[in-house]
């Protein structure tokens, strides 16, 4: 894909993103840049979020939420969709209270594959949460066979 298709098909997903259900509004939705994880397993073809700054690491505010939209077309189907984030330091540290059945924040599930599909998740930053940057590790993985079928990574900064 050259540049100017992925910038024309940047500009349609932030169309999307601002359309689609969901997405909270105390900041407005904006590209964050992300790392997919391992060769075989899919990465976003993008990812939003509601960030308190403009660019850079995606920046958020204590005790508010922070709507979080990565779209990806699915390797092979699936019917149950498990998340999982985890703070990515040296050993991974599960994101507390977090909902893991994934087909309640899918735009279509189950998945179908090849299809765009997206994956909208609202996360509420608690007021003890540190401040500090944070590598975040978000991973959903078919809940029969137990493979990844989207996986990437990011950093928030919370202050
Ligand atoms: C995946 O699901 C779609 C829609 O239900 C179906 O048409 C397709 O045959 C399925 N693919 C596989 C490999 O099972």
């Amino acid at each position: 894909m050259n540049l100017m298709n992925s910038k024309i098909e940047g500009i349609l997903l932030l169309i999307l993103t601002i359309f689609l259900p969901n997405f909270a509004q105390a900041f407005p939705p904006r590209r964050v840049k992300f790392a997919g994880c391992f060769d075989n397993v899919a990465r976003p073809v993008a990812v939003f979020m509601s960030c308190a700054n403009k660019r850079g690491d995606c920046e958020v505010r204590k005790d508010s939420v922070h709507t979080l939209r990565a779209f990806f077309r699915p390797k092979h189907n699936a019917t149950a969709v498990e998340s999982f984030a985890a703070w990515n330091s040296w050993l991974q540290v599960p994101l507390p209270n977090q909902d893991h059945d994934a087909c309640k924040y899918l735009y279509q599930c189950p998945l179908v594959e090849n299809r765009l599909n997206s994956f909208t998740y609202k996360l509420k930053v608690e007021a003890f949460w540190p401040a500090d940057t944070y590598p975040v590790i978000w991973t959903l993985t078919d809940a029969e066979s137990e493979e990844e079928v989207l996986c990437f990574r990011f950093r928030i900064v919370i202050n």
